[in-house]
C-alpha cells in the first residue's frame, strides 16, 4: 500500500514544511511540489486521488461532481498510543462511521479548529461548500477548497483534485465554460513544481485525450507528466493497453500506469477502498495481457512512481527555493538597515536555509540509495 512508500523522506519533508509554515508570509512564495489531476470529466480523476490517499472522502460520480479545485494537504502524523489525552476527541468519534479512528482526521481552512474524524462528513462538507459557492446547477468556481488530512498512513504531500475538461456548457454553466476551466487548470499545472497526473479512460482514444494535450502544452519535455489509464476493466474483451504502456502510441517520458478504480455500482454499494485495491491487484495478476508485468500496474505502483518523481522533483527545485530565501533574506536585511539596524529576528530564514541544506543532504542519500528503483519507464 501507499504507506510503505518513501517513508524515509516523510520526516524531512515534514520538517521542511513546518519551517515554511513557521516563517509565515515568505513561505507562501515558495512552491512546494503539488500533484494535480488533469483530464476530461468523469475520466476517474477523483477516484485515482482517493485510491492514492487510501481513504474514502472525495465526491465522485458520473456527473460534474468536482466543481472547485480541492487542495488536499496530506500530513503524516504518527499515531499517539496514549488514550488519556484523547478523551476530548473520543467524544466526537461517537456516531461516526465504523472506519473512524482517533489518529486520522481532516480540517478545512474555512472551518478552523473543527476536526472531522468521519470521512463521510468530510465528503458532505466538500459537497456543501461547493454548492454554497457555485450553486447546485453544475456551476464551477476557481475558488479552492483547502483540506488538510492528518494521518499516520499518508505521505506528506499536496494533491489537487480539479474539475474536468469539458466542452459543452450544461446547467448554469457560462458559454465559455471550456475556456474558464482551461484557465483554472492552467493556473495549477503550469507551475514548474506541479506533477501532472494526466488521466485518460482506457476505453477512449488516447489521441483525443484532452488531459494529455494540455499537459504537453505546459510540459513539452514530459518531465513532470505521468499518464494514468483508468477503466481498464471496462475495455472490450480482447483489447488492452499494452501498446500504450510500451510507448508505441503516444510516448511519455515518465510512462503510463494502468489502474482499476471503483465503478459507479461499487460506489453505490459502498465498496471499501481496501476491497477495491484487492480487486485491482487480482485483476492485473490474472489478466492475460498484464499478468507478466502486474507489478507495474495498479494504484500501489502509481503511488510508488509518484514518490520517486517527487523526490527527483524536490531535489531539482531546492536550489531555486534556497536562492529565493537568500534573496528575501538580503532584501529584509537591507530594509532593516534603512530602519536603523537589526532590531528584528533574522534567525527564521537562517533556520530555513539550514533545514534545506540538511534536507539536500538527507535527500541525496535517499535518492542514491534508491537508484535502482528509478527506472521510471517501467
Ligand atoms: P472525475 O470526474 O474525473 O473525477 O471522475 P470520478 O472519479 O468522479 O469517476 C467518474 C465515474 O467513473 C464514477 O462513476 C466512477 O465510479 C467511474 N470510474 C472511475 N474510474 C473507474 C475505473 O477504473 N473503472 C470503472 N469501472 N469505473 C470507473
Ligand atoms: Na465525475
Ligand atoms: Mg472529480
Amino acid at each position: 500500500t501507499t504507506q510503505t512508500l518513501g517513508t524515509e523522506i516523510v520526516s524531512v519533508v515534514n520538517k521542511l514544511q513546518d519551517v515554511f509554515t513557521a516563517v509565515g508570509s515568505s513561505a507562501s512564495q515558495i512552491d512546494l511540489p503539488q500533484i494535480c489531476v488533469l483530464g476530461s470529466q468523469s475520466s476517474g480523476k477523483s477516484s485515482v486521488l482517493e485510491n492514492i490517499v487510501g481513504r474514502d472522502f472525495l465526491p465522485r460520480g458520473t456527473g460534474i461532481v468536482t466543481r472547485r479545485p480541492l487542495v488536499l494537504q496530506l500530513i503524516n502524523r504518527p499515531a499517539i498510543p496514549s488514550q488519556a489525552n484523547l478523551s476530548k476527541d473520543k467524544v466526537k468519534l461517537e456516531g461516526t462511521d465504523a472506519n473512524a479512528n482517533e489518529h486520522e482526521w481532516g480540517e478545512f481552512l474555512h472551518l478552523p479548529g473543527q476536526k472531522f474524524y468521519d470521512f463521510n462528513k468530510i465528503r458532505d462538507e466538500i459537497v456543501r461548500d461547493t454548492e454554497a459557492k457555485t450553486g447546485k446547477n453544475a456551476g464551477i468556481s476557481p475558488l479552492p477548497i483547502n483540506l488538510r488530512i492528518f494521518s499516520p498512513n499518508v505521505l506528506t504531500l499536496t494533491l489537487v483534485d480539479l474539475p474536468g475538461l469539458t466542452k459543452v456548457p450544461v446547467g448554469d454553466q457560462p458559454k465559455d465554460i471550456e475556456k474558464q476551466i482551461r484557465d483554472m487548470l492552467m493556473k495549477y499545472i503550469s507551475k514548474p513544481a506541479c506533477i501532472i497526473l494526466a488521466v485518460t479512460p482506457a476505453n477512449t482514444d488516447l489521441a483525443n485525450s484532452d488531459g494529455l494535450k494540455m499537459a504537453r502544452e505546459v510540459d513539452p519535455e514530459g518531465t513532470r507528466t505521468i499518464g494514468v489509464l483508468t477503466k481498464i476493466d471496462l475495455m472490450d474483451v480482447g483489447t488492452d493497453v499494452v501498446d500504450i504502456l510500451a510507448g508505441r502510441v503516444i510516448p511519455l517520458r515518465l510512462g503510463y500506469v494502468p489502474v482499476v478504480n471503483r465503478g459507479q455500482r461499487d460506489i453505490d454499494a459502498n465498496k471499501s477502498i481496501s476491497a477495491a485495491l484487492d480487486y485491482e491487484r487480482e485483476f492485473f495478476e490474472n489478466h492475460q495481457s498484464y499478468k507478466g508485468k502486474s507489478q507495474y500496474c495498479g494504484t500501489p505502483f502509481l503511488a510508488r512512481k509518484l514518490n520517486m518523481i517527487l523526490m527527483h522533483h524536490i531535489r531539482a527545485t531546492l536550489p531555486d527555493i534556497k536562492a529565493r530565501i537568500t534573496q528575501q533574506q538580503q532584501k529584509y536585511n537591507a530594509e532593516l538597515i534603512t530602519l536603523g539596524g537589526a532590531i528584528g529576528d533574522q534567525s527564521s530564514s537562517n533556520i530555513v536555509l539550514s533545514v534545506i541544506t540538511d534536507f539536500c543532504a538527507d535527500f541525496r542519500m535517499v535518492i542514491d540509495g534508491n537508484t535502482n528503483d528509478l527506472s521510471l519507464n517501467e
